[in-house]
């Protein structure tokens, strides 16, 4: 029988240098799409694919991130004394209990792979893990990482999330040579990081959500450096597609941000605050003011 997936790496070390000055003190992960930090809506995924433990690569100046964690007594307090149920509510969602989670340090922003790698103390050398990218935010009826763990316990393997993206954005993404295509998922036989403009596979990238086997983490002791120079983990999971537990990319459903990136993020921001009835309407209104500014621009 195949393991359960419960622990979750969330790789948050990196310099977040797209989102200079503001992450000259804040970390990206803590930028709130509405009014929720990005972090939330990864920790929400999780708890809901079932993960319990979850690790955190962090580095220096995350403190908030770890801050954000903390339960809050005073402000409960403050809170129940005035009848702020609602607000109780949402705070508690914060709330982890403890020992459920655990931050480890990446001294140096060596790419991606290291960043995954140095958490491996805190797993157990046989069990499968998850990992996930705070930055890719998945809007989704059935949360994208229970979609995945649905599919690993059916098929196995290593599993990353897969999206067919546009030929001029393909060259950015790690990318899938597919080897078979089960519509909702493909077998790969290749995968290769950030492949140069006109040599790539095919267009189905990678996005940041894994389950992967254990033999992931023994490929990255290798520490090989990829694309970039980096110890990309991309290059870790190709390295397991000889196997035979193979590896497998699945098409989710749902609608992926690249909250990485400034444009991805103000779409996140509008998507979501549509999303929220108390804000809908208002917000329609403005956005329905300014195309109509636009056209009689035009
Ligand atoms: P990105 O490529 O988006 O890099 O990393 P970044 O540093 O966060 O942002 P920019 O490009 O400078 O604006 C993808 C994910 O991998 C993590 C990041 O924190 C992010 O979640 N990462 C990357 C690490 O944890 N360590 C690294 O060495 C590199």
């Amino acid at each position: 029988m195949k393991r359960k997936v419960t622990k979750a790496i969330f790789p948050v070390a990196g310099l977040g240098t797209r989102f200079l000055p503001a992450t000259k003190s804040i970390p990206k992960e803590i930028m709130t799409l509405v009014d929720r930090p990005l972090i939330q809506y990864a920790i929400d995924e999780a708890r809901a694919a079932g993960i319990k433990e979850f690790i955190f690569v962090t580095s220096r100046g995350k403190g908030a991130l770890e801050d954000y964690f903390d339960h809050s007594p005073v402000l409960e307090q403050e809170l129940r004394k005035k009848g702020k149920d609602a607000l109780l509510e949402t705070l508690k969602m914060t709330n982890m209990d403890s020992g459920a989670i655990a931050y480890i340090r990446q001294h140096k922003a060596l790419g991606l792979g290291h960043a995954v790698w140095c958490a491996r103390r805190l797993l157990d050398p046989k069990e499968p893990f998850a990992v996930i990218l705070p930055d890719d935010v998945i809007a989704a009826d059935k949360p994208c990482l229970q979609q995945m763990v649905e599919a690993y316990e059916e098929i196995g393997g290593s599993m990353v999330a897969a999206m067919e993206v546009p030929d001029d954005k393909v060259s950015s993404y790690g990318v899938l040579d597919i080897k078979e295509d089960m519509g909702a998922y493909v077998s790969a036989k290749g995968m290769v990081e950030k492949p140069a403009p006109g040599t790539e596979p095919s267009n189905l990238a990678v996005i940041g959500r894994y389950i992967l086997s254990p033999n992931v983490m023994k490929n990255l002791n290798q520490m090989k450096a990829g694309a970039g120079g980096e110890i990309q983990l991309t290059d870790a999971i190709a390295d397991e597609i000889e196997s035979d537990r193979g590896v497998y990319g699945y098409r989710f459903s749902g609608q992926r941000f690249d909250c990485g990136s400034k444009a991805g993020f103000l779409q996140a921001t509008i998507a979501f605050g549509l999303s929220r009835p108390e804000l809908h309407d208002e917000l329609q209104e403005y956005l329905d003011t300014l195309s109509s500014i636009r056209t009689a621009a035009q």
